[in-house]
């Protein structure tokens, strides 16, 4: 047996457990930040925001703000102590606050600290900032137009022979398409609490994702080691990315407010104003250009991925970096070259979103497939089957990894025979020749998504466990938990790893005090990586207990057995909590600490060659869809999906993924729209302009499925994959089905090429410019 491979069943892994928060978040039990018990005399931050896109700074007035009730200071780039810089990647691009020049509309320009929340925002809004205007640019093309300036520098992927591909091509079609961004909208806000300490200590209470990276950006701002900071995360109520950098900022205006008046201060912006401060997911221009050939299989793709990056590089190299990894979704090209342009914009610095690249990378890759079938008069499934990668050949990435634990083809075949997709199809054909308004559409599309940092050190966890001599467990790691299910999940690893019940075990919140050094948790890696560490330590603490149970019992170490509940020495059963005290005093160290590193990955983004993932997670999903071509309204009527996440451990868990993670990204594709007007201001900072899916928009008939046959084939913990993220990109289905629902307009003669999200106003434009071509 593999040495992860979980021993003893108590079917606790690989079973529906409910998530240990459920009961909580029902009866409202549950605590975020702004439920803890405030430390005496807490004093509050509210951050001051730019009204200009791009300016210098000619002056601020503080004189009405400081005169305002309750006001005890303002934070400005002065105050900072240390470092005046919260850039993620050692960039050094993004100030705390800046110093002459802004470069968004709403970017923080300082904070107002007061006894009250409520004093410190009013007092915000009286501050006088003079500008020097400058000029600036918010979109993909406009930055292009302006010179294309970069934050960070591109990445290239190639492979192959791109201009004789082309050049052999019987066919080409170059075109663009349009992807919009997205906001997080967690339900939590960010939000932080400082609690000044001894010398120079400081315990933050953060919203984030990334325990470590606050540690670092708070000693970076104060000046200080990151011995000094404590940094600890109950739950977040969601992240999505969202919390991955841009609780820095945040946690450092609290850091510093509590150090410079020695009281705890706590800051929790508007949603309005986190819409408007907080980056979000990247939107992309791609300009595409493809060889293919009669039959469909392409022959040589180029594109450009420029992306709207925002005033600073934050995660944008990596960001864009995985929309190139994700070029090809589930395609081989035989050639290709892929380059990205991760743009300079007058908008707030983009970020990590579930996917991180990737669903704009695939989205693309779907719409050529689109443009040929369209072409060819095909189904687009059959395009998309044309140029699947294959098993054994025809199997290597633009990245140069081989795929090596291809499932599409069996997930496509199940997924459409259950879907009945053929049937339906034929009978949507049908429908839609005879009904002048409603018209119907229905698409299946795969995913394949690469498992893995591609900061390949990002790659690694820690775990502490300590078992007490009641027998009783305390499990801490790295990971967060945002809603996502993986404190339950390793908490499960932990429970099978002792045969103990879940009982046994208390999960306790994340700090930077009990594990160092942690990685932010993204990338889907959570339960892989602290899974792993857990049972690394549950490992070293079993195999002291085997020593000394075989000592205490007299019997050899073989003779030791690890049961439900406790261990067999020779004929003896022995509880755990038993097992425990005679090992307390028998003075064997109950308490240790876990590491996984994963491996196998290596990548060199000089030569854009390497492994970077170490697995791949596979899905499919069909969309049936139907539009009014009178208003462009639709409805989503059914949705199939089939999912692989190996060998599941909390089945239950992994259906609400799959499903959040659907609903998630079909409104990123469909309704959630992100306008900036021309003064260069987001005008959709909230739920009345920002329309996020609500219960009712989930498909009426909504058939999820797990792909129970499908094992890692890599020895992860107990054989899963990773869930957070692939799942999202099931959505792309219900763009292709709306894209068939508007191309019938003109008979399927004509590729809608609908951008997204593909609002009710686009649909409807992409009839009457469709009716429009087809008349001519
Ligand atoms: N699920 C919930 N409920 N809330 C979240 O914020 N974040 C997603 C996904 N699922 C998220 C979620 C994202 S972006 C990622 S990367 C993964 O969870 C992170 O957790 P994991 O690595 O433990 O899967
Ligand atoms: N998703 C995918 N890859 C990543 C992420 C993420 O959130 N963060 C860093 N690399």
């Amino acid at each position: 047996m593999n040495k992860h491979e979980t021993p003893i069943t108590l079917s606790t892994v690989h079973s529906d457990i409910k998530h240990d928060s459920g009961p909580k978040h029902v009866t409202g039990t549950a605590e975020y930040i702004d439920d803890m018990v405030e430390p005496a005399g807490t004093m509050h931050a509210y951050l001051g925001l730019s009204t200009n896109p791009h300016a210098q700074i000619v002056g601020m007035d503080f004189s009405a703000t400081l005169a305002a009730p309750g006001v005890l200071g303002v934070l400005t780039a002065a105050d900072v102590p240390g470092d005046n810089d919260v850039s993620s990647n050692h960039s050094h691009d993004e100030p705390l606050f800046p110093v002459d020049t802004v470069h968004f509309w709403g970017q923080p320009l300082f904070a107002v600290i007061a006894e009250t929340r409520d004093q410190a925002r009013r007092a915000a809004h009286l501050a006088k900032v003079e500008y020097k205007d400058l000029p600036f640019a918010t979109n993909v093309r406009d930055a292009q137009a302006a010179g294309g300036t970069l934050v960070t520098p591109p990445l290239k992927l190639e492979r192959g022979d791109v201009a004789a591909g082309m050049a052999g091509a019987p066919r080409r079609v170059k075109g663009s398409i349009e992807i919009g961004g997205q906001d997080h909208f967690y339900l939590e806000g960010h939000i932080a609490l400082a609690v000044p300490g001894e010398d120079e200590d400081v315990t933050v209470f953060s919203s984030t994702q990334h325990p470590t990276e606050v540690q670092v950006m708070v000693a970076q701002v104060l000046g200080i080691r990151l011995h000094a900071v404590t940094v600890n995360v109950r739950r977040m109520g969601g992240g999505f990315g969202g919390k991955e950098t841009q609780s820095n900022l945040f946690a450092c205006v609290a850091a510093m407010a509590a150090k410079k008046w020695n009281r705890a201060c706590k800051i929790r912006p508007d949603r309005d104003d986190d819409m408007t401060a907080t980056g979000k997911r990247h939107d992309f221009v791609v300009d595409y250009d493809v060889g293919y050939d009669d039959s469909g299989k392409i022959h040589a793709v180029e594109a450009v991925y420029g992306a709207r990056a925002g005033f600073s590089s934050d995660l944008s190299g990596p960001v864009t970096d995985r929309a190139l990894f994700h070029a090809d979704n589930a395609y081989w090209y035989p050639a290709v070259r892929v380059r990205s342009e991760p743009l300079y914009t007058n908008t707030v610095s983009n970020t990590a979103f579930r996917g991180f690249g990737g669903p704009q990378g695939m989205m693309a890759a779907e719409r050529w497939i689109e443009d040929i079938a369209y072409d060819l008069g095909r189904d687009p499934l059959e395009i998309r089957k044309a140029n699947f990668y294959g098993t054994d050949t025809d199997n290597v990435t633009p990245y140069h990894q081989t795929v090596q634990d291809n499932i599409v083809h069996r997930v496509v075949e199940e997924i459409e025979a259950s879907s009945d997709y053929q049937a339906r199809r034929a009978a949507i054909l049908k429908y839609n020749a005879g009904s002048p308004i409603l018209k119907k559409g229905i698409a299946l599309t795969p995913v394949k998504f690469g498992i893995s940092f591609t900061a390949t050190w990002y790659n690694q966890a820690g775990a502490l466990v300590h078992v007490y001599k009641d027998g009783s467990i305390h499990l801490s790691h790295g990971g967060t938990e945002m809603g996502q299910g993986l404190y339950i999940k390793v908490a499960q690893v932990l429970a099978d790893a002792f045969g103990v019940g879940l009982g046994v075990v208390k999960i306790m919140g994340t700090s930077t005090g009990k594990v160092p050094n942690t990685s932010a948790t993204a990338a889907s890696s959570g339960s892989d990586l602290n899974g792993m560490a857990a049972f690394d330590a549950a490992r070293q603490i079993k195999e002291r207990l085997v020593v000394h149970a075989a000592k205490l019992y007299q019997c050899s170490e073989a003779a030791v057995e690890w049961v439900p509940g406790g261990i067999q020495a020779a004929d003896k059963f022995v509880p755990f909590a038993e097992l425990a005290a005679s090992a307390y005093m028998n003075r064997v160290q109950l308490s240790a600490t876990g590491f996984y590193q994963v491996p196998k990955i290596h990548w060199d983004r000089a030569t854009g060659r390497g492994h970077p993932f170490y697995y791949f997670a596979y899905g499919a999903s069909v969309s049936e869809v139907t539009i009014d071509t009178l208003t462009g309204e639709y409805t989503v009527d059914r949705v199939d999906i089939l999912h692989d996440v190996g060998r599941s451990l909390n089945p239950a868990i992994d259906m609400g993924q799959i499903e959040g993670g659907f609903i998630q990204g079909m409104g990123w594709l469909t309704s959630e729209e992100l306008v900036w007007d021309d003064k260069g201001q987001l005008r959709t900072k909230a739920p009345s302009t920002y329309k996020i899916p609500l219960a009712s928009d989930v498909p009426p008939v909504f058939n999820v499925k797990l792909a129970e046959w499908s094992v890692n084939a890599e020895p992860t913990i107990g054989r899963s994959k990773a869930v957070g993220e692939p799942p999202f990109m099931l959505a792309m289905s219900v763009v292709e089905a709306l894209s068939m629902a508007v191309a019938s307009v003109a008979d399927y003669t004509i590729a809608p090429r609908l951008d997204t999200p593909v609002t009710p106003e686009r649909v409807l434009m992409g009839c009457e410019r469709l009716k429009r071509e087809a008349r001519r």
